[in-house]
């Protein structure tokens, strides 16, 4: 089940975010960046205090009103094996009138650009707003491939872009609904 696209720049893997050994992991985070469930929950308890505190500390001096849909920060990766985490806020399903595509574009290509501004030539990424806030994972799929293909065009950078799907399921869902171009 594991897929390359975009010759190889492009991979899918099932497992857990957390135990990723990539340069930057991305956490499907809510506008509080203090935590929750998920893979959120996952990240925090992975990566120990050191990424709330510093969630907390850019609350306090950046986003005081909490961190808008789309947009993304970065924090250490404390215990984890990846050296930062991006934070991002995914679209919840149906709550943007009509603009569901457009936040979670957003949401990858801004974690994108701010994984390659700290140097990072790996990332990887959970299934943003999937779960939790219910976007269909077969429409997320296009809207991931086509954010991913138009970014990696214009970037040299970025050598792996790592699709972590928790469930076999959600894989092959990703698998069949994608339109990565067949290069
Ligand atoms: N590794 C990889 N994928 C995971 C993991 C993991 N350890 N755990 C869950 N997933 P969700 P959202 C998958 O709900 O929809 C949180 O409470 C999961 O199967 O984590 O963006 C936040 O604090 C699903 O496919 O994120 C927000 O309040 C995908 O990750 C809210 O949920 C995303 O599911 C965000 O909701």
């Amino acid at each position: 089940m594991p897929d390359s696209y975009l010759n190889g720049r492009v991979t899918t893997v099932i497992g857990d975010l957390t135990a990723q050994q990539t340069d930057a992991i991305v956490n499907a985070a809510n506008w509080t960046l203090l935590g929750g469930g998920g893979v959120d929950g996952a990240i925090h308890d992975a990566g120990g205090p050191q990424i709330l505190a510093e969630c907390q500390e850019i609350r306090r001096v950046q986003y005081p009103q909490g961190l808008p849909t789309g947009q993304v920060v970065i924090t250490a990766g404390g215990n984890l094996p990846a050296r930062f985490v991006i934070h991002t806020v995914g679209p919840i399903y149906g709550r943007h009138q009509g603009r569901d595509a457009e936040f979670l574009a957003d949401c990858y290509r801004n974690s994108l650009a701010l994984a390659v501004n700290h140097g990072c030539q790996t990332i990887a990424f959970p299934a943003i707003s999937t779960g939790a806030y219910s976007y269909p994972a077969r429409e997320a799929a296009k809207v991931v491939a086509e954010t991913l293909t138009a970014f990696l065009a214009d970037d040299t950078t970025l050598v792996e872009v790592r699709l972590v799907f928790f469930l076999l399921r959600d894989a092959k869902t990703f698998s069949k609904h994608q339109n990565f171009p067949i290069l």
